[in-house]
């Protein structure tokens, strides 16, 4: 029988050319875990594609796209230059920023069928469903999208694409197919908010924390949703099936969908008095806390960082405590929690996450919390679109990973 130690030496003989410490790290991980479990739970730390898009360093806490840190494209540029960034690997000239800019806004309205449906979907539908079936219904539109090897026409249809979001869930909130008829933006971002909220995007102010949201939530390497992206990409299926899937990927409470539940957490605990009760009753009974933890980042997520320190005090003014207390006290509440479980779950590494603090954001722009997903998705879209115009210049491998059966051996029918 090979000892452990026999083992750990093997291991190290078999890295012996990877000369990157933390590349040998990762690589050792990865066969332990094969190893002890014969397979690798939720595909973590598993590579499954070379990517030029975004990086993250989880030990650090920082987070890039095309190589700038996030901080710095939030801080300095603006929505359409990141999304060239994304899409195209480079800043933009001003042309190109400019041309940019002008299709996103010409692109933005909805064929007249999709937004009478749209306008026409039962308000139950949760957004973010209404969302990929608005998406899913764009292809009766398009008919050329199923022929993808030409990436030119690819990026054509991924601005197309991105410039309709904010419209399918102004449609949605308004239920008017023509609600932004006869009305002139400046921005992707101003349209955006005010689809979401009509009165907020009157403030120049806000439209620009707005866009810095948005920035922030671009892209962020193989994360769920992005991967659900390439898996459905990887099988050839057109732009309108991939974005779709990356949707409903998306909107789960362990996604994006945590946004929505942290501030009705927040609501539930009710007060900053009530958070050690709450927070020792949700761990007594293994609930995790919505806007806590991630698997990459082992530190403060630098996006949540950035709404905690650059964002919120913008709009948590001590003014705000007489004007909007309900708003105030979601505030204190989460101000609260966030020191409570650095106290009680600091040790296992796990902070607050971007979920936690957007949340709160978009409510002071009074949006409802089953929208705030939408909002996430209106910026990642533009990341999923980077990742699948990657993808399609890439090696072409369909996704097929592969199972550990543990089901029956072959049995048969006895009559
Ligand atoms: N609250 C309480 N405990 C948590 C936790 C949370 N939000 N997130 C992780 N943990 C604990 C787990 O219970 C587990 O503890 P154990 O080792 O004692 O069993 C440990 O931390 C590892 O958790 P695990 O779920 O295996 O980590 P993961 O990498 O698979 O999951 C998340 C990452 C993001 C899915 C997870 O942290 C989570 O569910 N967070 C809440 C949802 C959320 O905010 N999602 C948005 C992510 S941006």
């Amino acid at each position: 029988m090979v000892t452990e130690r026999k083992m750990e030496e093997k291991i190290q003989a078999l890295l012996e050319h990877v000369e990157d410490q933390e590349q040998r790290e990762h690589y050792t991980r990865l066969i332990t875990t094969l190893l002890e479990k014969g397979y690798f739970p939720g595909l973590a730390e598993v590579p499954v594609v070379k990517s030029a898009v975004s990086h993250i360093d989880g030990m650090h806490g920082k987070l890039t796209y095309r190589g700038y840190p996030v901080e710095e494209l939030a801080e300095f540029c603006s929505f359409e230059e990141v999304t060239y960034l994304l899409l195209h690997g480079d800043l933009p000239l001003k042309d190109e920023l400019d041309e940019l800019r002008m299709k996103l806004l010409e692109q933005k309205d909805l064929p007249l069928d999709v937004a009478e449906l749209v306008a026409k979907f039962s308000p139950k539908l949760h957004p973010m469903n209404m969302l990929s079936s608005a998406v899913l219904m764009l292809e009766g539109a398009d008919k050329g999208s199923a022929m993808i090897k030409n990436n030119k026409e690819n990026l054509e249809r991924a601005i197309c694409l991105i410039a309709k979001f904010p419209t399918i869930v102004g449609t949605f909130l308004s239920k008017d197919p023509s609600f932004n008829k006869g009305k002139k933006f400046s921005s992707f971002s101003e349209y955006a908010l005010f689809c979401l909220s009509p009165e907020q995007s009157r403030l120049p102010e806000r439209v620009r924390q707005f866009e810095q949201s948005l920035i922030l939530h671009m892209d962020h390497t193989m994360n769920n949703s992005t991967f659900s992206a390439r898996a459905v990409g990887s099988s050839e299926a057109g732009i309108y099936s991939l974005i779709s899937s990356a949707i409903n990927s998306l909107s789960g409470p362990l996604h994006g969908g945590a946004n929505e539940r942290v501030v009705k957490t927040l609501e539930k605990i009710g007060g900053p008095e009530n958070v050690v009760a709450e927070v020792d009753d949700s761990l007594e009974h293994h609930q995790k806390i919505m806007g806590i933890g991630h698997r990459i980042y082992k530190t403060y997520d630098p996006r949540a960082k950035f709404f905690k320190d650059h964002i919120l005090p913008n709009i948590f003014v001590d003014e705000l405590k007489d004007e909007e207390p309900d708003l105030w006290r979601l505030y204190a509440t989460a101000v609260q929690l966030e020191k409570y479980v650095a106290e009680k779950l600091g040790k296992k590494k796990l902070y607050p996450n971007v979920d936690f603090w957007s949340g709160l954001f978009y409510r002071a722009l009074a949006v409802e919390p089953e929208f705030f997903t939408t909002i996430f998705a209106m910026a990642r879209v533009a990341g999923w679109c980077a990742h699948w115009l990657e993808q399609r210049e890439g090696d072409g491998k369909i996704y097929r990973p592969f199972q550990l059966y543990a089901g029956f051996d072959i049995r048969h029918i006895v009559r």
